[in-house]
């Protein structure tokens, strides 16, 4: 007889910054000012110098299976500060990873040692996956080059207390590697529903992912613009201005959807990351320096540098002295944000619990489509976690079933345009384009996705006659 997997009833895991309501951040950082009040270090108000007691009796257990330093350290040092316990795998060599052990069987196990999870991977959606497998709740601590919203709530935080402006007045210039950068994916979809302006200022061919701009203009109401970003040396950077769409702003953009703007007239935060080399196959070549010189223009002239560090030479070592730099307090706020979150999963903080969801999320808006691996179409990303060749086994062909209409895996949230639905009750398939994402979602029960029409024509379904 099968055993049933067992799976508490309500959990509440952090896989994407979206994951999280704005309420819950506003919550969140509330319980993180409620920390700093009493135990902030008072020579250095952004570091926490006291160890409490709300989490005495609770274990977290780190799964890092790619470098870390900020992350890793920052969760212990919070869950001690806590008062809590903390177990850590920080080396995929000394652990049974070595000899082969897949992440669900492992966070099934770690699952029964600790009671909240934190996973750092290389391989995109692999927090969802862990999410799956695990049995008390988990955190992503950065998968791949998908995100990493623990990150975004220190960054977020750190504007909240070192500038004055409100998220929705802010105008942020993001720079650098805004492909490969997962910091980046989670705080562009934070600031956007906080109705912050972005300004994508990425390096040659380091533009953001189709499906998260995508994302930005269709479900986040985001206008985007093309201009130009001053600076200094950095020879005049192409600009994207995403602009949460406010009635009051389409002035300022024509109604063509790409129309060249003005540059912004005040950049109030300078985002910047290093090149991912370790998501590219390709080796850096132009990339964009922030230095004294860039900021030279007036626009930055009350701007906040960050950085979500290890910086590698994009951030100039003389900005540490300059006080529009805040990298470092940056730093320091991820043991209180993440003592906030820890508190606020367990439900030990001053503030109310997380809701918990069944399974560990609040329910999609959109309808899940959900096969057997080798069944039709897989996720279109190489580096999602559903081809790791150990993980394969214990993922699913699983994916949104977007407006649009578009697959969006659920583990790494990439979308596919293109797919042809096939129906197992009438054995005929139509191709992408002639669906509406209405009569897919009806026939959703009796569909299976294939890549191409001879894919789907390979598997024994022949062309429809007419649509449904
Ligand atoms: C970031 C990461 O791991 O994505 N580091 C961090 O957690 N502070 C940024 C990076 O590695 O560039």
């Amino acid at each position: 007889m099968a055993k049933k997997r067992s799976s508490p009833a309500a959990l509440r895991h952090v896989t994407s910054i979206n994951d999280l309501s704005k309420d819950e951040v506003e919550r969140l950082f509330r319980e993180a000012d409620g920390i700093l009040e009493t135990s902030a270090d008072p020579h250095a108000p952004h570091r926490v110098a006291r160890t409490g007691d709300g989490a005495k009796g609770f274990i977290l257990g780190a799964l890092f299976y790619e470098p870390s330093t900020r992350t890793r350290l920052s969760f212990e040092t919070a869950m001690l500060r806590l008062g809590g316990a903390t177990i850590s795998s920080a080396d995929p060599a000394t652990s049974s990873a070595a000899k082969g052990e897949s992440l669900a069987d492992t966070v099934r196990v770690a699952s029964n040692y600790a009671d909240i999870l934190v996973l750092r991977h290389p391989r995109d959606g692999a927090a969802r996956l862990a999410a799956e497998y695990a049995s008390v709740p988990v955190i992503n601590g950065g998968d791949g080059a998908h995100e990493h919203p623990t990150q975004t709530l220190c960054d977020l935080y750190t504007l909240r207390r070192q500038q004055p402006r409100k998220f929705k007045d802010l105008n942020v210039a993001v720079s650098g590697d805004l492909k490969g950068s997962r910091t980046i994916h989670s705080f562009v979809y934070a600031l956007a529903r906080f109705g912050a302006n972005i300004v994508l200022m990425p390096a040659k061919g380091m533009g953001l992912p189709d499906h998260v701009f995508e994302r930005l203009r269709d479900e986040f109401n985001c206008e985007i613009a093309s201009g130009r970003a001053a600076g200094g040396n950095v020879s005049a950077v192409d600009a994207l201005y995403v602009t949460p769409n406010r009635p009051h702003q389409l002035s300022l953009i024509a109604n063509t959807e790409i129309e060249v703007r003005d540059e912004a007239d005040r950049i109030d935060v300078v985002y910047v990351t290093r090149f991912q080399k370790e998501r590219w196959k390709e080796a850096k070549q132009e990339y964009p320096k922030i230095d004294r010189a860039f900021l030279k223009d007036k626009r930055y002239a009350n701007t906040r540098i960050l950085h979500p560090l290890p910086r590698v030479g994009e951030l100039d070592t003389s900005l540490d002295e300059d006080e529009r730099a805040v990298y470092f307090e940056q730093a320091a706020y991820g043991v209180v944000v993440r003592m906030a979150l820890i508190s606020l999963m367990l439900g030990v903080g001053e503030q109310s619990e997380l809701a918990r969801h069944d399974g560990g999320f609040g329910a999609s808006k959109w309808p899940v489509y959900d096969r057997p691996p080798g069944t039709g179409l897989s996720c279109a990303n190489p580096n999602c976690i559903v081809h790791d060749e150990l993980e394969r086994k214990h993922c699913r062909d699983k994916f949104h079933l977007v407006e649009g209409p578009k697959l969006r895996c659920v583990y790494c949230e990439t979308d596919t345009h293109e797919f042809v639905a096939a129906d197992t009750r009438s054995h005929r398939f139509h191709s992408t384009g002639k669906d509406t994402w209405e009569s897919l979602t009806k026939a959703l029960p009796s569909l299976i996705f294939y890549p191409t029409l001879d894919a789907a024509a390979a598997a024994g379904y022949s062309p429809r006659r007419r649509a449904v």
